[in-house]
């Protein structure tokens, strides 16, 4: 089956579903197809927490500021041209996203409530309780349903982007002029792979917390976005940028998605204390518990290590507990149904996956390397987070690069600088000599294993003896899965494994190429910094 539309959207997050509605109204009369592999809303947009991180109190915050502290946290690898526009360019999405019905939480005299986060140096986090994400997403969702000419598909999984390889040209990474004409989906209900084609693709597939064993990400975190651009011969850049979240809940046994205890909650004064009940922070940084999370990670990491703990604790005791609430009533909830109290108790916390800083390459307007393929979201790299993406930048970024992706579209729609390719041209899926596969069993176990080895030795601490340990297993589980996949019909649980061991191996290969320790990537061979500052493109 084969389906056609003016512009396609891969991704229900706040990426995708923004770029969606701005083209959608300014081209009432063509269609927008928006496709998502799980439900409209599982996305990372709706578990966001803090909020959004917006200069907007000019009278205690300024630009400046927000640009600095995002420098700071980068650690010398951000774009500072992108910075820049993504926090001045900010406060304007923001307000249009209010229009639209968003509502963030304020005082009594009208104004935002400010929160603060890890390395920022004013209060500026605007948010919604501690749901800010889900607040944000059920916005979009409902101006999208009420655009006519968005059609919104769910559980449709796209496999891979349609280039010229399909009409049998050889690609390969020198090709000047890669061209995306659409993606090949797989129709979770009819389970059959369709042909999409469109003039322009935006991939907002979101990020890939799950190639590591705890995770605050969903399930739906896979980078599949990243693995089918590596695939279709693009630029990926600074994949060993893995933020791990300090303060993830910590469920003994837990694997997969881990519940966040915001950051916002050390912004209004919880202590980390270790083992011996130390707030252990002071040793580490004159931040203390609001140094950015690099910082942070590594100091619980270490805390760990030395006192032989699977967690430390978040101590909130002394917290008024009706403020407590007030801001964080979902963090409450979850710790009350799990027996911990915060006004008696003191809450189990660890380091969990986080967010992914790499990604497809973009440039300022969210074209990627691919022509016709821009990208948005998390699973762009856009230059703004460097080394070590600053609390709360993210959703930002994601608004900020949607409205410029939607410029540029529509621009080049207007100059018609866009070709479609005749449909004809672009064959079928290919599903010969394929079968059931008969164990399920070989991916579940696969994909453990995958984990293990992510989160034992790409952690938040590196050495290359553990990275060279690292791609040996990732090659043996490439080469089983991809017998699988040749021979399998095509499931998302097979296809979701070999995304996650692609970005497991780029993840793994950035690390290697990286002969220092900067921001997020730290590696025991060289901790100190190299002169050359420069990212690492695969
Ligand atoms: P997502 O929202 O993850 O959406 C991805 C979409 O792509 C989903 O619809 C998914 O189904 C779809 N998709 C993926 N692969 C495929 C495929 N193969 N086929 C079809 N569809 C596919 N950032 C902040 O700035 N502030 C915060 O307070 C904050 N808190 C956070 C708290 C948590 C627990 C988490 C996990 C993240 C948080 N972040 C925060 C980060 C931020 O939420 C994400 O970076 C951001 O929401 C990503 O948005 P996105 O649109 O790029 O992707
Ligand atoms: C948090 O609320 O701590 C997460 C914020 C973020 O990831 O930007």
């Amino acid at each position: 089956m084969e389906r056609k539309t003016d512009y396609l959207v891969i991704g229900s997050g706040i990426a995708g579903l923004t770029y969606a509605l701005k083209v959608a109204r300014h081209f009432p009369d063509k269609k927008i197809l928006v496709m998502t592999k799980a439900a409209a809303d599982e996305t990372n947009t709706k578990y966001a927490q803090g909020g959004v991180a917006v200069v907007n109190d000019l009278e205690n915050d300024s630009f400046e500021k927000h640009i600095e502290d995002t420098l700071i946290a980068g650690d010398g690898l951000c774009n500072p041209g992108v910075v820049e526009i993504v926090v001045k360019e900010g406060p304007d999405r923001v307000r249009e996203l209010i229009e639209w019905g968003a509502r963030f939480d304020k005082e009594k005299d009208g104004d935002y409530k400010l929160g603060k986060e890890g390395g920022h140096s004013e209060f500026r986090i605007i948010h919604h309780k501690d749901i800010t994400g889900w607040e944000m997403e059920r916005t979009l969702l409902d101006a999208v349903a009420a655009q006519l000419n968005i059609e919104l598909v769910k559980h449709f999984f796209v496999v891979d982007i349609i280039t010229q390889h399909h009409l049998g040209y050889l690609v390969t990474k020198s090709t000047p002029d890669i061209t995306c004409y659409g993606v090949y989906a797989l129709n979770l209900e009819t389970n059959r792979i369709e042909k999409i084609l469109s003039t322009t693709t935006l991939l907002a597939t979101g990020g890939n917390g799950q190639v590591y064993r705890t995770t605050t990400n969903p399930a739906i975190a896979t980078g599949d976005g990243v693995a089918m651009v590596y695939r279709a011969k693009g630029r990926i850049e600074n994949m060993e940028f893995i933020q791990f979240h300090p303060t993830a809940l910590y469920e003994p046994g837990l694997r997969g998605q881990a519940f966040l205890i915001t950051e916002a909650v050390r912004g209004d004064g919880g202590i980390l204390r270790n083992k011996e009940g130390e707030a252990f922070m002071e040793r580490y940084d004159p931040r203390r518990d609001l140094a950015p999370r690099d910082i942070v990670a590594r100091a619980i990491d270490s805390e760990m290590k030395r006192t032989g703990t699977e967690h430390v604790w978040l101590d909130c005791r002394h917290f008024s507990k009706e403020k407590f609430i007030e801001h964080f009533p979902n963090i409450y909830q979850k710790c009350l149904s799990i027996g911990i109290d915060i006004s008696q108790n003191m809450i189990p916390v660890a380091p969990a996956a986080h967010y992914s800083c790499g990604g497809i390459k973009s440039d300022e307007w969210g074209r990627s390397s691919i022509q016709q393929l821009y990208v948005c979201g998390e699973c762009s790299s856009t230059g703004l987070h460097g080394a070590n993406r600053l609390a709360s930048n993210s959703l930002l970024e994601a608004m900020v690069f949607a409205h410029r992706c939607y410029l540029d579209v529509t621009a080049a729609t207007e100059a018609k600088k866009y070709t479609q390719v005749q449909a004809e041209h672009i064959p079928d899926w290919n599903a010969e000599g394929t079968s059931e596969p008969k164990e399920m069993i070989l991916i579940t176990q696969s994909l453990k294993e995958l984990q293990q080895v992510m989160s034992d030795y790409v952690g938040i601490v590196r050495n290359d003896i553990r990275l060279q340990r690292a791609l040996n297993r990732l090659d043996l589980l490439w080469e089983e899965t991809e017998q699988l996949y040749q021979g399998s019909s095509i499931s998302p649980q097979l296809l979701e494994l070999r995304n996650l061991i692609t970005v497991g191996y780029l993840i793994v290969k950035g690390a290697d190429f990286r002969k220092e320790s900067r921001g997020l990537h730290f590696n025991t061979d060289y901790p100190g910094k190299s002169e050359l500052v420069q990212n690492i493109v695969l």
